[in-house]
């Protein structure tokens, strides 16, 4: 066990307000600091938020104040929010603060006194919202998130990545476990074997960022900016470095998905040029969900974690505001590690939430807390009873003895990452104790047996439920820390945080321990609580806080998920060979009406709202109203209220055709197929794993009859990236294939005569 650990989140962009996208990264940190310091480590928990850049620049001229104006107030909701739901993080870095820009300062410099960056020019295409220059012509959208990029001339200084390409691969090779989970690395590893180029650092179009030191009409890039937060907020080249000196290299950065390359290939090869220790590991999630998409401002799909929390909160209206904030974080904890495979995307809904919240915390683990501390209460009036047996018989009963194995599953699966195989089987171990309870009704007394007897059968039984509770208690905590420290002073063992979580002996329950004040724990919800959230949501939903960020227009979020299922449709019939015809009208007709709600007008939108939104892309050869041959569509279901655009004259499509913007938004690339085989019991289905550059996707494609898995191993395809996954005979699907369909439903693959490297769009 190592007498310290460090982890840390990403810090997030202010640009937005916080989400329960954000707070679901927050929340698993949480979980893995309370568990290392319930274990007795030391342990540093870093938070906080990336305030410099272009994107910030704008958003704060958008919003009619200064960058820092700005930043200070989207900081503090993220800052207050983690307060509102008691995550108890050690830090909270803002990038703007005197002590983050003096050491990445510091930082430059060390980089450039040994020789690893250097002054040079730069013309690419830049994407804003990524922050990030990507490979796109002139006029492209950006390959990784489809927004508009900007073309960016700029005298530079750049990092010498290169350099690190052989470093970095026989680090991932002497460390296997620096990037989490398996097929992360390997998309880490792809990349970098793909070759890494230079990467320009400092930016002279804007001013919002930390000035280089000695140059200062450039800025430093953001993401060197901000990935040096993990150091720069332990004191690294401070006057005090104690914390830097006794917490890093950090033990573990955890990030989203999207990020994984920031962290596994820049930030190491920044240390590495830095001479600096590299962390010790980088685990990504995956995203969370809404309406089929990920939960982010831009596609207004989100849900704030102080819905959830005024939500539950109602249930318990007695209480003071702070603690219903801290049961509303409870509910939110333990659905969000419970219900996700941790690494993987998974889907938000108010419904499964509640469902969650009353199958197992109300009617599982707090059902069960309540019927055993109140028949103690009755029983034995409040002290926990003496088991007659010393512990003989209770050591008998099946999940007693299961217990040991329960605490080791549960501390191999929660140190593993995976919580929600943790909780599975704590949640296996109340299901038993709560058996163990109706089968044996303590509450009643067979005939033919004394009050004595009974009694002592009681005690037996009750100091058993009791010390299960004790054992799944102090497993739970990092999950529900409010509820289980609760239960614990319920338990008359007083402030869990105080309390050895370590060592979980079976009998460590002392027999006539005073019981605490009975109160419930978990009230049931009801279809009330939904509604109460979705109000809570709609009312809420414009931003206040921040602007739009600079988009072209998108779809509403009802038409981008009516879309994607039209799409996963086709896709399955493709997959499975059935009702082809179908999928195809339900597709087209999606996009029809994508297109005229999209282009056409807004239902959904006011007024009021920026025009630039409502508009299509700058008129240019692509643009639609430009387009030959077209025809005016018929006009929208009346809304009443859409006026078409100022400007411009509103763009019409023919019927039954999409515009390039549409077309751009279904992203197509060149994958490779890495493993095709067979899925059992499916005759049309193969599994394939296809590399697509950053990244290596599960597809399962309907092509087994036509095509033998080995035959297809090494053969490019065209995968239709961006498609929303979905699941397949229990495996999950990650993208589709793009095939011709022959007569008889015979599918052959669409390819290329020439060689087209893998990871390439095709638009
Ligand atoms: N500022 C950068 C990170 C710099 S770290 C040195 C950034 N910020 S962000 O605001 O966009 O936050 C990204 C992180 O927020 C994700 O990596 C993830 O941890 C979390 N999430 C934001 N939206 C999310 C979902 N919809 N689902 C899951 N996590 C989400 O990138």
């Amino acid at each position: 066990m190592p007498d310290k650990f460090y982890l840390t989140t990403p810090i997030y962009y202010v640009n937005a307000r916080p989400h329960i996208g954000h707070a679901y990264t927050t929340i698993v940190a949480d979980a893995i600091a309370r568990r290392q310091r319930s274990l007795g480590v030391d342990t540093w928990f870093l938070t906080g938020t990336d305030e410099h850049g272009q994107k910030i620049e704008r958003s704060a001229e958008a919003a009619g104040c200064t960058p820092q104006q700005f930043a200070d107030r989207v900081s503090q909701e993220f800052k207050n929010l983690w307060d509102r739901m008691g995550l108890t993080c050690d830090d909270f870095i803002r990038t703007t603060e005197p002590r983050h820009i003096l050491a990445v300062q510091n930082f430059i410099t060390l980089l450039r006194d040994r020789g690893f960056i250097y002054k040079g020019s730069y013309t690419g295409q830049y994407c804003v919202f990524d922050e990030l220059y990507v490979e796109a012509p002139p006029g492209a959208p950006c390959p990784d998130c489809g927004r508009p990029t900007e073309t960016v001339s700029e005298e530079n200084y750049f990092f010498k990545l290169s350099a690190f390409e052989r470093r970095l691969l026989e680090f991932y090779d002497e460390h296997p476990d620096f990037i989490r989970p398996e097929s992360r690395r390997n998309e880490v590893i792809s990349f970098v074997k793909g070759g890494l180029r230079d990467l320009s650092v400092s930016r002279t179009s804007f001013n919002w960022g930390i000035p280089i030191p000695g140059d200062e009409k450039h800025v430093v890039y953001v993401w060197l900016d901000a990935l040096a937060n993990y150091i720069t907020a332990l004191g690294w080249s401070s006057a005090d470095d104690s914390k830097y000196k006794t917490f890093w290299p950090a033990d573990l950065h955890l990030v989203g998905k999207e990020i994984i390359r920031f962290h596994c290939v820049y930030w190491p090869a920044f240390l590495m040029a830095a001479g600096l220790p590299l962390p010790k590991s980088v685990h990504a999630h995956g995203w969370l969900l809404f309406e089929e998409s990920k939960m982010s401002k831009s596609r207004g799909n989100i849900v704030r974690a102080e819905t959830i929390l005024e939500g539950f909160g109602a249930l318990k209206p007695d209480l003071p505001k702070a603690e219903q904030d801290l049961f509303g974080a409870d509910a939110l904890r333990y659905f969000l590690l419970r219900e996700i495979a941790f690494g993987q995307d998974g889907n938000f809904s108010f419904d499964a939430l509640v469902q969650r919240y009353n199958a197992d915390l109300a009617n599982g683990y707090g059902n069960l807390v309540s019927r055993t501390l109140s028949m103690i209460g009755r029983y034995f009036d409040g002290l926990v009873p003496y088991p007659a047996s010393s512990g003989s018989v209770v050591q008998s009963h099946s999940f007693a003895v299961e217990l040991p194995r329960t605490i080791s599953t549960f501390a191999a699966s929660f140190d593993a990452l995976d919580f929600s195989r943790a909780l599975e089987t704590a949640w296996a171990a109340v299901a038993a104790v709560d058996g163990y309870l109706t089968a044996n009704a303590p509450w009643k007394q067979p005939e033919g047996v004394s009050d004595e007897q009974q009694q002592a059968l009681r005690a037996d039984i009750l100091y058993t439920a009791a010390e299960a509770i004790r054992i799944i208690t102090a497993l739970v905590y990092p999950v529900i820390p409010n509820a289980a420290a609760q239960v614990w002073s319920q338990l008359g063992l007083g402030d869990i945080r105080k309390a050895d979580l370590k060592n979980l002996q079976w009998r460590g329950l002392k027999p006539g321990t005073k019981l605490g004040e009975l109160s419930p724990l978990f009230p049931r919800a009801d279809k009330e609580t939904i509604t109460r959230m979705s109000e809570l949501e709609q009312k809420n939903a414009p931003a206040p806080a921040a602007t739009p960020e600079p988009e072209t227009a998108e779809p509403s979020p009802a038409h981008t998920s009516k879309l994607k299922s039209a799409i996963e449709g086709l896709a399955v019939a493709m997959a499975e060979s059935t009702n082809e015809t179908a999928a195809v009208a339900a597709f087209e007709g999606a996009i029809a009406e994508t297109v005229r709600e999209t282009i056409g007008g807004r239902k959904d939108q006011a007024p009021s709202a920026p025009v630039a939104a409502l508009q299509p892309t700058p008129s240019g050869p692509e643009d639609a109203t430009n387009l030959p041959g077209t025809r005016i569509l018929p006009p929208a279901p009346a809304t009443g209220t859409v006026a078409a655009p100022a400007g411009p004259a509103a763009p019409t499509l023919p019927e039954g055709k999409i515009s390039i913007d549409d077309f751009s938004k279904v992203e197509l690339r060149v994958g490779q197929i890495k493993v095709a085989e067979r899925v059992p019991k499916a005759d049309k289905l193969l599994r394939l794993e296809v590399d697509l550059g950053t990244e290596t996707r599960q597809i399962l494609a309907g092509i087994a009859e036509a095509y033998a898995p080995e035959s297809l191993i090494g053969r490019k395809v065209v995968i239709v990236a961006n498609l929303a996954p979905r699941k397949l005979r229990g495996l999950e699907s990650n993208g589709m294939i793009v095939a011709a369909s022959l007569e008889g439903g015979r599918p052959v693959l669409a390819g290329f005569l020439e060689d087209v490297p893998v990871g390439a769009r095709l638009k």
